[in-house]
């Protein structure tokens, strides 16, 4: 039995982050059963601030989502790469609408950054309204699910305002594979630090988790928080 699943629908709101995160993932926590949302934290005046938080707050051992995750208005963070640097798979039991990643309106956000996510096992992606956002093309997204074609991606910093480089590029050894996808034939990379892996084969099991939680009831955000603060 993992003692560190948290069977929780986390919605980490605001100020309440930092409470939350320390207390609901502890530096063993692997998957958030159910979906994890970050929104509305700050506004552009602390935006410093947040940089500050963002630049040291790490989750390295989150390898799996099992429903989805929802980024909206969160400012200050300028990649997930930090924040989420194992996450794997989005398993997308329970979607968003459609979606099992949504990144909408976050202004502040320059790369997406999931460098190790490689399955997005049901549900589509939505990556909406963020002004600063690049290292779009060069995402495969044909890799990492099954139904890009549903994808909606839209709104974003107009690829020819990004610079976007692969790694290696600059030094004229570029180190990431190159696909087709959308018809557009170029190297995969998350952001100028990653290349984006291949298809994740029989590296990722998480056939275990299945079984385990399958039974379990869920508990809701009030049996967590009391949970949490008790
Ligand atoms: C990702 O997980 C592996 C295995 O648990 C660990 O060795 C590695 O340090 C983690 N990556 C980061 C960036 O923390
Ligand atoms: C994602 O994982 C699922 C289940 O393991 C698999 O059926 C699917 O083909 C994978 N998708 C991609 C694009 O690798």
């Amino acid at each position: 039995m993992r003692s560190q699943l948290e069977r929780s629908r986390l919605t980490l709101f605001g100020g309440l982050m930092l409470a939350l995160s320390s207390c609901l993932w502890p530096a063993t926590a692997e998957m958030v059963e159910g979906y994890l949302q970050i929104l509305l934290i700050g506004d552009k005046n602390n935006n410093n601030i947040n940089q500050e938080v963002f630049r040291t707050l790490s989750f390295p051992k989150l390898t799996m989502i099992t429903d989805y995750l929802l980024l909206f208005r969160v400012s200050g963070l300028d990649s997930l790469s930090t924040l989420f640097p194992n996450l794997s798979v989005i398993r997308g039991r329970n979607l968003f609408y459609n979606y099992a990643l949504v990144i909408f309106e976050m202004t502040s956000l320059k790369d997406i950054g999931l460098y190790n996510l490689r399955n997005i096992t049901r549900g589509a992606i939505r990556i909406e309204k963020n002004p600063e956002l690049c290292y779009l093309d060069s995402i495969d997204w044909s890799l990492i699910m099954d139904a890009e074609f549903n994808n909606y991606i839209a709104g974003n910093k107009q690829s020819k305002e990004c610079s976007d480089v692969c790694p290696g590029i600059m030094e004229n050894s570029p180190m990431c594979k190159k696909t087709m996808f959308n018809n557009n034939y170029n190297y995969r990379c998350w952001n100028s630090n990653h290349c984006q892996k291949g298809k994740p084969t029989d590296t990722i099991s998480h056939v275990g988790f299945e079984q385990e939680c399958a039974d379990s009831p869920a508990s809701d955000p009030i049996h967590v928080d009391a949970k949490c603060f008790a």
